[in-house]
């Protein structure tokens, strides 16, 4: 079994992705036209905020979004460290200084306590990240205290598209929120693509900007720091394809995911703390202290499974020994004890059976 099934999404949808592959071929406007600008428009509908720019990947959306809501080199910014490197990439690339905080042990995300640490040390903006499709649960609060501190939020929304917390979707709260379309996100196109959204008109002109030269009009620059990140024609006549699936997509993960924690029942396995609708499953991770016995046992079962994330970034090798003096202890645990296990919408319900018992007959 896989840890996800592409192939099974594509030929779910094969009529309408060809039928959408074969408009934009017709027309023949393949970057940045009117699958772009309609794919923007129904996804800011859908997280509920009133403008959505669409970028090329959602590694540049972090950055993009970061320079938008003036995040410079020398800067400090709070992120997490178990979340695979994205944002600390893009902090990289602006010049700006990471300052990881750490996460709590059960959400697997920020809670308030770690992000007034943060602040504390006098940090421009922070990077709230959803991780594993879970929405942070005191996401109002900390927005809010962020707000009256003058720091700058940017949600990384790239694993929970559609995850709801008080009864709106992620990305609209901070001031700026990134997605990624990778194939695999709960929301993916068939290659690259990313967005940012915000309620913000100039935050939004910014990143409309920066994703294009800096231009203002065709060949005048108006802003510094800017790239190309466009998103093309393709992918967002997919995705148009694919958004008005998106919750029931969600709802089908959000079931795998029950099943998981309910049914699976072994000494030696931690279920993630996961909510209701703040919760779109992205990836289910469970955690074991001999994980790669697990990880072995469940190969041994012929089902796939991943570490999401082995390396925390304060620990990368290319960050040298920077963070050395470092000790981010929940960070670290995790990254040695998480394993994720397959969930996507298309699993069968003797798939789900077969993982369950396999972990439930791991004999640790
Ligand atoms: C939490 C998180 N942030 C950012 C990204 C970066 O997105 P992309 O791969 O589209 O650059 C990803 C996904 O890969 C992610 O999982």
């Amino acid at each position: 079994m896989l840890i996800t099934d592409l192939n099974a999404r594509v030929q779910a949808y094969r009529r309408e992705i060809d039928s959408a592959a074969a408009r934009v071929l017709d027309r023949g406007w393949f970057v940045l036209g009117p699958e772009v600008e309609a794919f923007e428009h129904a996804f800011a509908q859908y997280c509920g905020v009133l403008h959505c720019v669409s970028v090329a990947n959602g590694t540049d959306a972090l950055e993009i979004a970061l320079r938008a809501v003036n995040v410079r080199a020398g800067d400090r910014v709070a992120t997490v460290a178990n979340a695979g490197m994205y944002t600390t990439t893009a902090l990289v690339a602006i010049g700006a200084e990471p300052v990881f905080m750490d996460v709590d042990l059960s959400t697997r995300v920020v809670s308030v306590d770690q992000v007034e640490q943060a602040i504390a040390t006098g940090v421009r903006a922070v990077v709230l990240t959803h991780l594993y499709g879970q929405a942070i649960p005191d996401l109002e609060r900390i927005t809010s205290i962020c707000r009256a501190a003058g720091v700058s939020v940017v949600e990384d929304c790239a694993q929970a598209h559609g995850a709801m917390h008080q009864g709106r979707r992620v990305g609209g709260f901070g001031d700026a929120g990134c997605f990624s379309f990778y194939p695999t996100k709960n929301l993916g196109a068939l290659g690259d693509g990313g967005a940012v959204i915000s309620q913000n008109e100039e935050i939004s002109g910014n990143v409309r900007r920066l994703r294009q030269y800096g231009w203002r009009s065709k060949y005048c620059v108006e802003l510094l720091g800017a790239r190309n990140s466009r998103m093309d024609e393709m992918q967002a006549a997919i995705l148009s394809v694919f958004l008005p699936h998106l919750d029931a997509w969600n709802a089908r993960r959000r079931e795998i995911a029950r099943a998981y924690s309910t049914q699976i029942q072994h000494r030696d396995v931690i279920h993630p703390t996961t909510g209701a609708q703040d919760y779109v499953a992205h990836l289910y991770a469970i955690r074991a202290a001999r994980r790669d016995a697990l990880r072995s046992h469940l190969k041994q079962h012929d089902i796939a499974t991943d570490v999401h994330y082995p390396i925390p970034d304060h620990q990368q090798p290319a960050m040298g020994s920077q963070h050395a003096a470092l000790c981010l202890p929940n960070t670290e645990r995790l990254a040695n004890e998480v394993l994720t296990l397959p969930c996507y919408p298309e699993m069968t319900d003797a798939q789900v059976e077969q993982v369950i018992s396999a972990v439930n007959g791991w004999d640790a």
